[in-house]
Formats: C-alpha cells, sequence, structure tokens
C-alpha cells in the first residue's frame, strides 16, 4: 500500500538540501509536482483514491498525518520531515489531516492531474477493488 523512503541530507554550516532524481529517490516517471499549504489544523484533504497514479508525500515544511486505507488494511503514517516521505501505491484511499502551522506537503506523481484518476466516493472505492 505504501513505502518509507528516506533521502541524503546535505548538510553543513549553512543547512541542509535533500535532492530527489527521477529512479534513485522517486523509484517512477515523475510527470507532476504540487505542493498543499495553508491548510487549516481542522480541515481534511485528500477523501480520495486513485485508479492508476503512483505518489510520493514529503512534508518539506512542518507535519501531518495521512489515513492510507487499501479495503483491507488502514495505517496512519506521520510526516515530519524534509528528509523522510512515502510513496503511495495506486487504489489506496488517503486522508490528510492534522496539519501543523506552516506546514507544506509536496506531492509527486507519475502522471498530470486526470480527475478521471480519482475516485472520490468511498462506496465507489470498495466496489472498484472488487474488480
Ligand atoms: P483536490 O484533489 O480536491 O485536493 P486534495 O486531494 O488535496 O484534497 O484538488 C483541489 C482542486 O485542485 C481541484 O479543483 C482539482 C485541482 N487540482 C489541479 O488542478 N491539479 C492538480 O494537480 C491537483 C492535485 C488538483
Amino acid at each position: 500500500m505504501y513505502k518509507n523512503v528516506s533521502f541524503k541530507e546535505i548538510t553543513d554550516q549553512r543547512g541542509s538540501l535533500v535532492a530527489l532524481e527521477q529512479g534513485i529517490e522517486i523509484p517512477f516517471d515523475m510527470k507532476r509536482v504540487y505542493f498543499i499549504y495553508g491548510v487549516g489544523g481542522d480541515d481534511r484533504r485528500g477523501l480520495h483514491a486513485h485508479r492508476n497514479l503512483k505518489q510520493l508525500m514529503v512534508c518539506v515544511s512542518g507535519n501531518c498525518k495521512v489515513l492510507l486505507d487499501d479495503g483491507g488494511e488502514k495505517v496512519v503514517v506521520s510526516l515530519n520531515s524534509p528528509s523522510k516521505g512515502i510513496t503511495v501505491n495506486s487504489m489506496v484511499w488517503r486522508e490528510m489531516y492534522d496539519f501543523s502551522e506552516g506546514c507544506v506537503l509536496m506531492v509527486v506523481a507519475d502522471d498530470i492531474y486526470r480527475e478521471c484518476d480519482y475516485i472520490r466516493d468511498y462506496e465507489l472505492f470498495q466496489e472498484e477493488l472488487k474488480k
């Protein structure tokens, strides 16, 4: 359903740098990067699954939680470091919540935005899992 990934930090007296390269830290062909930020502490995002999309999620600032649900198992992952993240498979329901003040969640995806790839109804998600 998901994998923890961690990235090499290049740190000196000026601070730290993390580089993500396709085929090394990013285990798929990267087509899109987007950022989610300015989310209130009581707001919940996501609430969908993707039919085909694969993603890498990293909190590059602050922290948030991600609930992942493959229809059988549910796990909650805390994202709280710019040098650690998760890769998430397709057909996994996800909800992001408990965003800290100043949280910036970066998502790298293996395709451009296509609304037809989204399943935004949990019952439909469960039905499509059975196919
Ligand atoms: P939405 O999928 O609801 O965000 P989240 O999963 O974080 O809750 O997307 C919010 C809006 O942004 C929606 O109108 C679709 C649009 N959008 C794009 O135009 N491009 C993108 O890459 C993404 C992820 C969303």
